[in-house]
């Protein structure tokens, strides 16, 4: 892979000697270490969705970043309106058993997936939402006929119910089927652009990042995945830095609410790792400036989360080459025109 250059995190620079090492960091308890996903999985993983998910658009846009060849992975268009279809689906239809029911926490994505999934399987699905959760998510999980459970303790109170039910806590991101199921946009990339030079990822949990990795590592060499955290979410560098997947000392609360993960896990952690994946931050200025801008330039209705990697292209933090070919995944479509149309008043972004 090409050497990280002026990111703010990396793999190369968090601290750890050696990806593969169980001990993580000196004086880290000894874990084991968790199992990659390959391309197999993610291959087996695009049969079992295929039902579900559809194949999504990957659009030129190159009015994005002069100069350049961009691609956009159009996951807003996906069912349920975000890729987080993908890992739930391949999650559900791998669980055998197959439970009654299921708990599941989320900004809102994710819970939508597993209740469609759900409903479609016969299996009861609750979702553990934040309270402030965007009335577009809430509605969608509704719609899919989720139940949900407003809480501040999304991971304890889902960790809470499950218990209570005797049923799986169909984790969002650190759970390897999950991981395979993302990573299945990756393959629908390269079936169309076979060695982007970077790859532009929102980064929450991780899920989606670890996917594509696993995906890039195995089918395109050289081609960069870099994921974009919100600076008030940074999530997967902090866990970086700390060579464990500790949650962030503050909530985190970035406009991009699909990224506001509390923390990363064990898996995602260990993919970013082992693939070299590089990070780069976002200001909230720059994610809210930059979301109407990217629904004028690709006449796509986005969400602030799928935003913050054309944050990141502006920002001039990626070195790219000339003419350089760049994929962004936008990863999800569920907001409202309203909220859109506020952003672009403010940036006054939209000719
Ligand atoms: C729209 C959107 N983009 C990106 C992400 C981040 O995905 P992950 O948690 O797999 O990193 C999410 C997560 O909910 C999301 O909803």
């Amino acid at each position: 892979m090409t050497e990280p250059k002026d990111l703010t995190a990396t793999a190369d620079t968090a601290g750890t000697a050696d990806p593969n090492d169980p001990t993580g960091p000196a004086g880290a308890a000894v874990t084991r270490k968790p199992d990659l996903v390959t391309l197999d999985e993610v291959r087996a993983a695009a049969r079992r969705v295929t039902e579900v998910a559809r194949r999504t658009p990957l659009l030129r846009c190159d009015g994005l970043h002069g100069g350049h060849r961009v691609f956009v992975k159009a996951e807003n268009l996906q069912s349920t309106g975000s890729f987080k279809v993908r890992g739930a689906a391949n999650a559900l239809l791998s669980l055998d058993p197959r439970p009654r029911s299921v708990v599941t926490f989320s900004a809102g994505n994710h819970g939508a997936a597993v209740a469609l999934v759900g409903r479609a399987l016969g299996v009861t699905v609750t979702v553990c939402m934040p309270p402030g959760a965007v009335a577009a998510k809430v509605g969608a999980v509704r719609r899919y006929g989720g139940e949900i459970v407003f809480t501040d303790d999304l991971i304890g109170s889902a960790a809470a119910l499950a218990a209570e039910r005797g049923c799986p806590v169909l984790h969002p991101f650190d759970d390897p089927a999950v991981i395979a199921g993302q990573g299945t946009t990756a393959l629908e990339i390269f079936e169309e652009v076979p060695h982007p030079d970077v790859i532009l990822v929102p980064v929450g949990g991780g899920g989606l990042i670890s996917g594509v990795a696993a995906v890039t590592a195995a089918l395109s060499d050289g081609t960069r995945v870099i994921g974009v955290e919100p600076e008030t979410a940074p999530t997967v560098g902090h866990a970086l830095r700390r060579g464990t997947p500790e949650p962030l000392p503050v909530p985190p609360r970035s406009a991009a609410d699909g990224l506001n993960a509390p923390r990363t896990g064990a898996l995602p952690l260990a993919h970013v790792r082992q693939h070299a994946v590089e990070l780069v931050t976002v200001g909230e200025e720059d994610i809210r400036r930059a979301w109407p801008l990217m629904a004028a330039e690709t006449r796509l209705l986005v969400e602030p989360s799928a935003a913050v990697t054309v944050a990141a292209l502006r920002s001039g933090r990626i070195g790219l080459p000339e003419c350089a070919t760049v994929v962004l995944i936008a990863t999800g479509g569920n907001t409202s025109l309203g909220a859109l149309g506020d952003a672009a008043s403010s940036a006054n972004a939209v000719p």
